[in-house]
């Protein structure tokens, strides 16, 4: 279980900008769902915005098309196997929390759960969702980041397709060569 610190929202770019494969986990009613998701982008720093292209398919679509709410989480590689499970099941004929053991935490700007065991937690509100019916598209508000202080470069997971994952590795900065209004 991480323990997590207040994480500035407009800084979320930090864990999602290389792409990690996340949790969204959502609740609606008595109901909450897990799925694992790998297209995601940071849309706007402030507000913080970030878009997610959730498949009409999915239970959790409905879930949050009806609560408005989500929780993207951030797992890294030691739950490579549930976040594959989690992709290949539906909410709607397993309860995916008990399933796979995951721990809920009390979000406190949403109803959905934070999940205890991931490194980071973003509490999201549906921002705009005129791009929901073409797209499955929906653009969130970051409200709330929670983020485990340590390791400071956690392993996470990269979806390459076909089954195959990519975990990250070696941080390198450029950091010196950026205009400071780039940074
Ligand atoms: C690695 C991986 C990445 C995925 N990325 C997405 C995605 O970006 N968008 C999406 O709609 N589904 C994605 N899925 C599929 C959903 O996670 C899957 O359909 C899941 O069973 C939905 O659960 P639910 O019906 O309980 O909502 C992905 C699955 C895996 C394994």
């Amino acid at each position: 279980m991480m323990k997590k610190v207040d994480f500035p929202v407009h800084n979320v770019r930090h864990f999602l900008e290389p792409g990690p494969v996340v949790l969204i986990s959502s609740a609606s009613g008595k109901e909450t769902d897990i799925m694992t998701l790998g297209w995601h982008t940071i849309l706007e720093f402030s507000p913080s915005l970030v878009g997610c292209m959730i498949s009409a398919g999915n239970h959790s679509h409905q879930l949050i098309r009806n609560s408005g709410e989500c929780v993207i989480n951030l797992p890294t590689s030691s739950l490579l196997d549930t976040v594959v499970a989690i992709g290949n099941c539906s909410g709607e004929q397993v309860d995916k929390l008990s399933e796979f053991s995951l721990t809920a935490g009390k979000a406190s700007k949403v109803k959905a759960p934070l999940i205890k065991e991931c490194h980071a937690c973003f509490e999201c509100k549906l921002y705009d969702d005129s791009l929901v019916d073409n797209f499955n598209f929906f653009i969130f508000e970051v409200v709330k980041a929670h983020v485990a202080p340590s390791p400071a470069q956690p392993e996470t997971v990269h979806y390459c397709g076909d089954g195959e994952f990519m975990l990250s590795g070696k941080h390198v900065s450029r950091r010196s060569q950026f205009r400071p209004e780039m940074l």
